[in-house]
């Protein structure tokens, strides 16, 4: 009884206990803080503004430094945004002892040098935006102990070596962009546990081998950009089934090859679809013309056959088609005249025959059209072309016959 009821008085006192922060077990408070942004003004060797130098003064209250915010009952540094400033330095391993840190924003910089382990000690961090700085070396896999991050914003810098599998553990991730490093090796399937992403970019690195087809769970994505990698393999017929919320895909400027997934018409929001510069072979699926948010279109560039789906005419929001350089096929469907939307259409080198649908001719947005190396024939153009837009007309490399038309003097002169 009694060695119970003390243990109660032990486990009283305990609690309230965990709230307070503990770096490395030492007890921190605002004056960490101060030594840990102090550290950081000392490891800045340009300061272009001298905002930093005059600002920060050991004189004054961390609280009232310029890029500080202190908040909650500890009154603490809650949040440090530097960004923007034309800095130049390095990240100090005193960052790690900002325990209270929910925002560390140093974008747009010239920071330099790699990120430090300590990092990891910031488990209230949030948001974690280091793009467009000079920063490389290795993505510590210990940033996975930031369980909260939800933003992970470590784009336009030099990072090398592998994305690290633990990255998967970070379950509230919603924004993850790691575009534009040298990032090498596969894409790991862990990432398919980051169940509340919405944006995944990992555009313009160096990635290899195939999508894991985990990546095609995350129902909660709105956008991802896995172009300009070297990422190859196929997308299995189901890869789109789970993808309903998806705004924008791009995976342009790979290696992927096989055939278009006819799931992709699940993808009921797609905005903007860029596949361009892969190796794609096969039909275009007609189910692609369920994908009526379609405002931009880009096919160009592999291997497709086959006639092009009447069905796209019912993309009738659609601004860019692009499907040149292909092995397409048989006639361009009249249907394509419904997209009264149109403001680029580039239908060259493929093996298209016939006529140009005389809709076609009728689109009013139309400001460049090209219809260049096929095995198109009829009069070159209808005499009442009605393509006020127009900037860019290229017809060259067919079969055509006839005149060119006088077009009206508001008609630029273009390449033909
Ligand atoms: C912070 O804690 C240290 C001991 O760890 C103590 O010496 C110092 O007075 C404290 N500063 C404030 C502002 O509470
Ligand atoms: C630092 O800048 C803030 C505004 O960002 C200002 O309120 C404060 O007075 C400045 N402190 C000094 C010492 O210049
Ligand atoms: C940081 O400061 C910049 C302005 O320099 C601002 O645009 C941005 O929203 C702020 N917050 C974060 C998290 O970057
Ligand atoms: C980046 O920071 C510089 C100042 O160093 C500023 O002039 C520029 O507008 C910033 N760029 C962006 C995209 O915010
Ligand atoms: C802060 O961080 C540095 C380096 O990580 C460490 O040596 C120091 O003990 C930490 N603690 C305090 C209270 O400054
Ligand atoms: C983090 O991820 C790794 C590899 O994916 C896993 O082995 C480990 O159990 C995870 N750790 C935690 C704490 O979730
Ligand atoms: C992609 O990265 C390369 C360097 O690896 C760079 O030269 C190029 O400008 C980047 N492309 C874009 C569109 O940012
Ligand atoms: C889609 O979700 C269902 C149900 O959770 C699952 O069985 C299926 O494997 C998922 N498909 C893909 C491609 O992830
Ligand atoms: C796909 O995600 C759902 C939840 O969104 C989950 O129940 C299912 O197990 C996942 N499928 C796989 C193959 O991981
Ligand atoms: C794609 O990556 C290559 C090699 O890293 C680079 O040279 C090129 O500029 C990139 N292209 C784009 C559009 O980013
Ligand atoms: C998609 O389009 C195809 C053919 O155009 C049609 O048969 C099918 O019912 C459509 N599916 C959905 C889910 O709208
Ligand atoms: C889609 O296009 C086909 C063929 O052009 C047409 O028969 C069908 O009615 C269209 N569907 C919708 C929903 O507009």
């Amino acid at each position: 009884m009694e060695r119970n009821l003390s243990l109660c008085f032990v486990l009283v006192f305990l609690v309230p206990f965990s709230t307070l922060s503990f770096v490395n077990a030492e007890v921190t408070n605002i004056s960490t803080d101060k030594q840990a942004l102090l550290a950081l003004k000392a490891s800045i060797s340009d300061d272009p503004s001298n905002i930093l130098a005059n600002n920060w003064s050991t004189t004054t209250s961390v609280c009232s430094w310029t890029g500080i915010t202190c908040a909650g009952r500890h009154h603490r540094v809650t949040a440090l945004n530097i960004s923007n400033m034309g800095l130049t330095g390095t990240l100090p391993p005193q960052l790690g002892n900002l325990s209270f840190l929910a925002t560390l924003a140093i974008w747009n910089n010239s920071f330099y040098g790699s990120l430090p382990e300590e990092l990891a000690h910031l488990r209230r961090l949030k948001h974690l935006r280091f793009n467009y700085n000079r920063l490389s070396g290795k993505l510590p896999s210990t940033l996975s102990k930031c369980k909260k991050l939800q933003v992970l914003s470590l784009s336009f810098n030099y990072f090398t070596g592998v994305i690290p599998k633990e990255i998967g553990n970070l379950t509230q991730l919603k924004w993850m962009y790691l575009g534009n490093n040298k990032l090498q090796g596969g894409i790991p399937k862990e990432l398919g546990n980051l169940a509340e992403l919405e944006t995944l970019s990992l555009k313009n690195n160096s990635l290899m081998g195939a999508i894991p087809s985990l990546i095609f769970n995350l129902s909660s994505l709105i956008f991802m950009d896995l172009s300009n990698n070297s990422l190859t393999d196929g997308l299995p017929e189901s890869s789109f089934d789970n993808l309903s919320n998806l705004e924008s895909l791009h995976l342009h400027d790979n290696m992927l090859h096989g055939k278009l997934p006819s799931t992709l018409s699940k993808c009921k929001k797609l905005q903007v679809l860029f596949l361009s510069f892969n190796y794609f072979t096969g039909v275009i699926p007609k189910e692609i013309g369920n994908l009526t948010q379609l405002k931009r279109m880009y096919l160009d560039n592999n291997k497709l056959q086959g006639a092009i789906p009447k069905e796209i005419g019912n993309l009738t929001r659609l601004e860019q088609l692009d499907l040149m350089h292909n092995k397409l096929q048989g006639e361009i469907p009249c249907e394509i005249g419904n997209l009264h939307n149109l403001q680029s259409l580039d239908l060259s080198l493929n093996n298209l025959v016939g006529l140009v649908p005389t809709t076609v001719f009728n689109i009013s947005t139309m400001a460049q059209l090209g219809v260049a190396g096929n095995k198109l024939r009829g009069m070159i153009l209808p005499s009442n072309i009605e393509l006020p837009n127009l900037e860019f007309l290229y017809l060259g490399l067919n079969d055509f016959s006839g005149h060119f038309p006088t077009l009206s003097p508001t008609y630029p002169s273009s390449p033909i």
